[in-house]
């Protein structure tokens, strides 16, 4: 009888992590759900208009979670349901336009969906008063880099893309520890970034792709370095430069609707999470040139066969990571003795917590057969079948 239930039926499947419990319903409350397990799951002061959910209403296993959340909008809040992101795009760019005026604009471009919109918006709204700067460290997925020019050159902006690939497969010669090789990739960033930013003149604003979560993250106070995520945000205090957040209200599903909404294409609208150290990270051990070109070729075919199979959509990431191992083959009559891909496949709702996918065997079995007939130099490929926690989803 509860409000947010309304229209739904009494039983049906809700993810919840089992691992919280509430020991007590709360005073002025009642108790709306239950599991088999779990005996206080959903509660309610229909009279104060509070209500409380513990498992999760908007992760897409949960049946009738998107009716919950409707229910809760239309019925409990009264919304309206005039929040458009064709509304969202011109307020953002009418505040763009008032608050750069005639000054100039630098953004640090990295490829993935909220630098790149944050970019697109800008371009809307001061065009040629903003300069992209696009980092192609070498640690790019295949073709990432063209990809990314590409998509900007409908827009009279500057686009600086520095070739920066020696210098950081320089710096990182060597060197096979995971922590220092996110330092070093992190500091060689914003050292470039600097350079370009020096020899472009004075510059007045800095824009970013800041994303709701992200600022709900960085309120949390303390936490423990788990890994060093390196983004652009550690910019040094003496560029002074006051800075602009288009997305700083709007969730990943929202910003995706703003890079439809201004045409930048699918592959970048949909792209996949990509950490800022890039393959540095998914080539374990040593990072060589040699090393990285086998990683992105076997990348490739996963990349590509996930979205013939409709699967690059479903899983929250799903990429191959190169070992740090050689292992023992026979191809014809002969030995080999060559390296390992695992495939790192997983679902999940906001990277702090994950789960291998359940992906078909044929589409991991197809996986692997392309990678070991068509990456020279790989001779095994393995499953990763763990969770996070304990495991993380990246390797390093
Ligand atoms: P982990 O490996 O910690 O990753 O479970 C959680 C999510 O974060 C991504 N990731 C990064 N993203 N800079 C980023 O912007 C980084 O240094 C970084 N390291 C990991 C990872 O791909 C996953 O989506």
């Amino acid at each position: 009888t509860c409000p947010l239930f309304q229209g739904i039926p009494s039983e049906g499947i809700s993810w919840m992590s089992h691992g919280d419990y509430m020991a007590q319903v709360p005073s002025g409350f009642s108790l709306t759900a239950h599991t088999k397990m779990c005996p206080n799951a959903a509660i309610a002061d229909v009279q104060r208009g509070f209500y409380g959910v513990q498992y999760h209403p908007e992760v897409n296993h949960t049946e009738y979670g998107m009716e919950m959340i409707r229910n809760f909008l239309y019925s409990v809040c009264h919304a309206n349901g005039d929040w458009t992101m064709h509304d969202f795009c011109q307020s953002a760019i009418a505040a763009i336009r008032k608050k750069v005026g005639s000054g100039k604009v630098l953004l640090a471009l990295s490829g993935g969906v909220d630098s790149s919109v944050a970019a697109a918006l800008l371009a809307e709204a001061v065009g040629n008063q903003l300069t992209c700067v696009f980092v192609d460290h070498g640690l790019l997925r295949l073709h990432e880099g063209d990809e990314v020019e590409a998509a900007f050159s409908k827009w009279n902006l500057h686009f600086r893309r520095v070739n920066a690939e020696t210098r950081f497969l320089g710096k990182l010669a060597g060197v096979e520890e995971p922590e220092q090789k996110r330092k070093i990739v992190g500091e060689e960033f914003i050292r470039v970034f600097e350079e370009e930013a020096k020899k472009i003149g004075a510059v007045d604003f800095l824009a970013q792709g800041t994303i709701y979560p992200d600022v709900i993250e960085s309120g949390t106070g303390e936490a423990a370095t788990i890994k060093s995520h390196h983004n652009v945000g550690g910019l040094p205090d003496h560029m002074k430069l006051s800075l602009i957040e288009p997305l700083r209200e709007l969730f990943k599903d929202e910003v995706r609707q703003v890079a439809k909404e201004l045409g930048l294409p699918d592959t970048i609208v949909w792209r996949q999470p990509f950490p800022g150290p890039g393959l540095a990270i998914r080539v374990l051990g040593e990072v060589t040139r040699e090393r990285l070109d086998i990683l992105r070729a076997a990348d490739s075919i996963v990349q590509e066969e996930l979205r013939n199979s409709g699967w690059y959509r479903k899983v929250w990431q799903g990429f191959a990571v190169l070992l740090p191992l050689r292992t023992v083959g026979v191809m014809g009559d002969g030995r080999t003795y060559e390296h390992v891909i695992a495939l790192r496949i997983v679902d999940s709702v906001d990277a702090m917590t994950a789960d291998w996918s359940r992906l078909p065997t044929d589409l991991i079995a197809k996986i692997s057969g392309r990678i070991i007939n068509e990456v020279n130099g790989v001779n095994r490929v393995v499953y990763d079948v763990s969770s996070k926690p304990p495991s993380t989803i990246e390797w390093e």
